[in-house]
């Protein structure tokens, strides 16, 4: 066998046998490189006679070339092959059931979120949703908040940069402007409640710059502050899940209702670092009410005349930290999964009012 079969065979006996990408590059730079055996080869055609070179070139050059292709088709072979090895190591079957042991658990602020949805379903509430990007008009003027209010100043907005229009968007500081959203596209009888994410330029222990409200809107042709004290109470004793709930009303100030009315319900806080609900000669506060003020009505297509409601907004973080028992808010969006865990909510345990909301 010539000296240049003998090179052919070794060489793509190397190329076929490379086990991966930087076997075949060795392969192919002790045949191809600068010095390799090939191009070493190649380089003698230029000593050569015009006829040794005539008779050796074509030999020289096809050896080349069927190496070449041999590489390229080891390679393509090699990334196929590790391709495959990817897609079934990699494979999820999603049609699985989640396993006991998997390490996923409903957020507090999830479970929280099921847990009132079910209850204000059984009242008769739907769920309505609004995006977190709003319209100033939504988060302000047609809330009574008209430009320049001073109330505006007590929200630390987060602005989003001018549109071509000149009018501004802001990150909603509170879900009362989905009242605008629901009353502008539903007629009375209205019943909602409106659970979502909302944002002020505010961090410590008890807020967090993103944070979640509950907000509740009805609105019917006879409908007093009797309703909204009803429909709170309610509401706390499926929550807290306790029979004697006791609520304190203080009058208040929002530009959007009219009278206004923050609501207090009775707790125990003697023993350090508890509460207990239902009991005790302690306060918690549960957040802002009041009777939809005619201006927001009228401005969002509803006859103050023929119409009133009542309106709540409540932080539904704080309401799973009181309930749970989370001291600090910002943990709530750490992502740690040890402290998931310590809550455990299992994925398929939806909260329901006959089974025990929090079980
Ligand atoms: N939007 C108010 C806030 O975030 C809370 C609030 C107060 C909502 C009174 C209401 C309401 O619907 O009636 O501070």
């Amino acid at each position: 066998m010539s000296d240049i079969q003998t090179l052919e065979r070794e060489t793509l006996s190397a190329i076929s046998s490379a086990a991966d990408e930087a076997a075949l590059e060795a392969a192919r730079v002790a045949a191809l490189g600068k010095k390799g055996s090939i191009s070493e080869l190649l380089k003698t055609l230029g000593g050569m006679t015009p006829d040794e070179r005539k008779a050796n070139g074509p030999l020289f050059n096809g050896l080349r070339d069927r190496v070449t292709t041999a590489i390229a088709e080891r390679k393509a072979a090699l990334s196929e092959a590790a391709l495959n090895a990817r897609l079934s190591n990699e494979k999820v079957d999603v049609t699985l059931p989640p396993r006991p042991e998997s390490d996923g658990t409903i957020h507090p602020v999830s479970q929280v979120l099921d847990e009132i949805a079910a209850i204000f379903a059984d009242l008769g509430f739907a769920v309505a949703e609004g995006p977190d990007v709003e319209y100033d008009d939504y988060n302000f003027t047609k809330l009574n908040i008209p430009p320049d209010h001073p109330a505006r100043e007590m929200h630390d907005t987060f602005y989003i940069a001018k549109q071509a229009d000149g009018s501004r968007h802001v990150l909603r500081t509170h879900t009362s402007p989905v009242q605008v959203r629901t009353m502008l596209k539903q007629k009375p009888p209205i019943r909602v409640i409106v659970p979502g994410r909302t944002y002020r330029v505010d961090s410590d222990a008890t807020h967090s710059p993103m944070f979640h409200q509950l907000e509740a809107l009805v609105i019917d042709e006879k409908t007093h502050l009797g309703n909204l004290k009803w429909v709170v109470e309610e509401f706390c004793k499926a929550f807290f899940e306790i029979e004697n709930v006791t609520l304190r009303a203080r009058p208040s100030f929002f530009p959007f209702t009219e009278p206004s009315v923050e609501w207090d319900m009775r707790c125990d806080r003697s023993v350090p670092g508890k509460i207990a609900f239902g009991t005790g000669n302690d306060w918690l506060e549960l957040g802002g009410s009041g009777m939809v003020h005619p201006n927001v009505l009228e401005m969002c297509g509803i006859d103050s005349k023929k119409y009133q409601g009542f309106a709540f907004g409540f932080g539904l973080d704080r309401m799973a930290m009181l309930k749970y028992g989370a001291p600090d808010i910002r943990s709530f969006f750490e992502s740690d999964v040890r402290w998931l865990r310590h809550f455990g909510f299992a994925a398929l345990d939806l909260p329901t009012l006959d089974g025990g909301l929090s079980r």
